[in-house]
């Protein structure tokens, strides 16, 4: 079996970041707005760093104005991620970006994506599940609004609750109250850090939102005690390498910490972020990681049932995707 046939879990994905540029492009256009700023002459996305990548994702996203918009987005993204062998995905849903954090536009939002994740779903057999997100550079306030919308639509197809942006703003601790309301709606959690923050934004992270997944948390490398704890804690880390590798954390596959910490025990799971602004998909990731570590199948499906393990969904649909992961008869 080829790598790209290979079922996979993706657990750490933004819906906007997957957009692909052509779409992106095709509704600025059909809205008369100029965005052209955002694409380099071959028409990829183009950025130099960290800040200007948040800064261009949200000129994007700005081009993404209604729930139809969101359905469009929704359909092709998921078409993409099947294409790729992506079986189960969970992706982060922003109510700043789907209706200014308003619950009723929100909830229309919602609905327009969860229909077209259906109707994905019926045509090619992925399952998806919705993280609603809160973007830390907007502030704690906004994080509680969207946090809200987390409780008030949490189910079966909302089932987590996380934390993007910019992670050099405000502490973890700011944004505890947002977390508390979206534990107490049992919704699971996740919060970005370790990424451009080092090893003391991963303990802040853990000690004051009490997630049980880290989004990146790689830099926890830097400190072996806190490794030791988070395979101890069986704490599970979003991995993205190629983002990493592309925002310029890491200079190549080879210097990236993923194998490292999982030969320390740590919980890793493989995801893609945001892929077309990183030129990624599931594939490349794995047949990057096979290139740079010797990884094969094996390793492979052990990340996936680590990942499953760790996804946010019922334990229904838990099953029902450990089905599609085992291998096929032969
Ligand atoms: N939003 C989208 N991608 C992100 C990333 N890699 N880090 C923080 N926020 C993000
Ligand atoms: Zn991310």
């Amino acid at each position: 079996m080829s790598l790209a046939s290979l079922p996979k879990i993706e657990l750490h994905h933004h819906l906007e970041g997957a957009a692909p540029p052509e779409l992106v492009r095709d509704m600025a256009r059909a809205r008369g707005l100029d965005i052209s700023r955002i694409f380099d002459r071959h028409g990829a996305y183009v950025f130099a760093d960290f800040l200007q990548f948040l800064d261009i994702y949200e000129v994007a996203t700005s081009v993404l104005r209604s729930p139809e918009d969101y359905a469009r987005l929704t359909l092709s993204v998921l078409e993409g991620a099947a294409a790729e062998g992506v079986v189960y995905l969970e992706s982060f849903l922003s109510p700043d970006f789907c209706g200014g954090r308003d619950l009723a536009a929100w909830r229309d939002y919602l609905h327009a994506i969860e229909e077209a994740a259906v109707r994905a779903e019926a045509a090619h057999g992925i399952v998806m599940r919705g993280i609603v997100t809160c973007i830390r550079h907007f502030g704690p306030d906004k994080a509680r609004e969207a946090a809200l919308c987390a409780a008030e639509t949490a189910g079966a197809f909302v089932v987590g609750f996380g934390m993007a942006g910019d992670e050099g703003r405000g502490r973890p601790r700011d944004f505890a109250y947002a977390f508390d309301m979206a534990r107490e709606a049992k919704l699971g959690l996740t919060a970005h850090a370790g990424e451009w923050g080092g090893p003391a934004s991963v303990r802040e992270t853990l000690a004051d939102l009490r997630v049980a997944r880290i989004g990146h948390g790689v830099r926890a490398v830097e400190d072996p005690a806190l490794v030791d704890r988070l395979a101890e804690a069986g704490v599970v880390l979003e991995v993205c390498p190629g983002s990493n590798i592309a925002l310029g954390l890491y200079p190549d596959w080879a210097a990236h910490p993923i194998a490292r910490l999982r030969a320390r025990g740590v919980k890793v799971t493989v995801s893609t972020d945001d892929p077309p602004f990183f030129h990624t998909t599931m594939t490349r990731e794995y047949e990057r990681l096979a290139d740079a570590f010797g990884w094969d199948e094996g390793d492979f499906a052990a990340l996936n049932r680590v990942a499953l393990d760790a996804a946010f969904c019922d334990a229904d649909t838990r099953a029902e995707i450990a089905k599609k992961l085992e291998p096929a008869d032969v």
